[in-house]
């Protein structure tokens, strides 16, 4: 069997140990395994390169994707999914195996319904691809978050100030949630659930009437203002959220809680540090069995498919049942961070 794999959208730790997997255990079984370079662009252009066993050694420590990544989406338009589709043939492929988000996944859902053999293996450090428990790269970012609120507490008790951590998380709050959780934030904010500036200014007010001089609040990049609090001429963000003031939400909220509290505060965004450097055993672990089951699933003809974590269990879901749907943070986690918050 001749196996395609890339890896597409955002980088995330735990790829790497994906494309290992993927290629010893297809090299165990006989098979010829070619990578595609930064993801969709590399099958659209044909950048291609042969995975062997030595050029697969030791990645699975190393945070990234060797075979680079790229946001290109070929479904733009019917020219480059020609193109898409001619080097699929071209290469001879059996099979074609995308890890990747919502975005990635769709484009191999696209191809599925034109019967090409595809696989999928969900990753994104968002976690918001639904059926599955877990992506690769969610587990590492969120315990970036939780190691930076440790680090950023003792600083914010030195100096008696609220820290604002600005997680990334686009549409869902399963990085901020978890890492928020972990990290003993007092407030933590979602996108799931609008931002009520009042109801923070509250909350830090009872953290420090119970004599506590400093807090931290963990907010997810992708939080909403509600109506009320937004100045009339307020421009919104391609996701249709407010841009207050042209800032960073971590920074608008940090000015907001300064003046309503008078209370000193500073903010700091996560970022890229959420996906850089090593993956955690959790995520070399996931990733290692995606690409393993990913390469079974193409040798029992099951095309069409994304693996997904079902507690311990791997399982699997039809492609065209997650393409373009985002899982958000579940309703039990949001009950428990409104529960603990202040
Ligand atoms: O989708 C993963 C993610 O890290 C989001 O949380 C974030 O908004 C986005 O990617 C950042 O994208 P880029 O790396 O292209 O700046």
């Amino acid at each position: 069997m001749k196996v395609g794999v890339l890896t597409g959208g955002g980088d995330a730790p735990g790829l790497n140990a994906a494309i290992r997997a993927v290629v010893l255990s297809a090299l165990s079984r006989g098979d010829e395994v070619v990578g595609f370079l930064d993801g969709w662009k590399g099958v659209q252009d044909n950048l291609t390169i042969p995975l062997d066993r030595e050029w697969v050694q030791d990645i699975h420590e190393v945070g990234g994707t060797n075979l680079g990544t790229s946001r290109t989406n070929p479904m733009k338009s019917e020219d480059t999914m020609k193109a898409v589709e001619n080097h699929f043939r071209e290469n001879g492929l059996d099979v074609l195996i995308a890890i990747g988000g919502d975005d990635t996944l769709s484009v191999a859902a696209e191809l599925d319904r034109r019967g090409f053999p595809v696989v999928g293996v969900p990753k994104t450090m968002d976690n918001d691809v639904p059926e599955t428990d877990y992506c690769i790269g969610f587990d590492t970012a969120v315990n970036r978050l939780m190691e930076s609120i440790d680090r950023l507490r003792t600083t914010s008790r030195s100096h008696h100030r609220v820290m604002v951590v600005e997680a990334m998380g686009r549409d869902a709050g399963w990085v901020a949630g978890f890492g928020g959780l972990a990290g003993g934030a007092d407030v933590i904010l979602v996108p799931e659930i609008e931002v009520d500036l009042d109801d923070v200014a509250q909350r830090l007010e009872k953290v420090r009437s119970r004599g506590r001089s400093y807090a931290i609040v963990v907010a997810a990049e992708g939080i909403s203002f509600g109506e009320a609090q937004v100045p009339e001429n307020a421009k919104t963000d391609a996701f249709g959220h407010v841009i207050l003031a042209e800032k960073a939400v971590g920074e608008r909220l940090a000015q907001e809680i300064e003046s309503r509290l008078g209370w000193e505060t500073r903010s700091i965004q996560i970022g890229h540090l959420h996906r850089g450097g090593s993956p955690t055993a959790f995520d070399r672990i996931l990733g290692t069995r995606y690409g393993e089951k990913a390469v079974e699933l193409a040798h029992n003809n099951s095309f069409g498919q994304m693996v997904v974590l079902h507690g311990l269990d791997l399982t699997t879901v039809p492609l065209a049942q997650i393409a373009g749907k985002t899982k958000t943070l579940y309703p039990q986690f949001i009950e428990l961070i409104q529960n603990l918050n202040a």
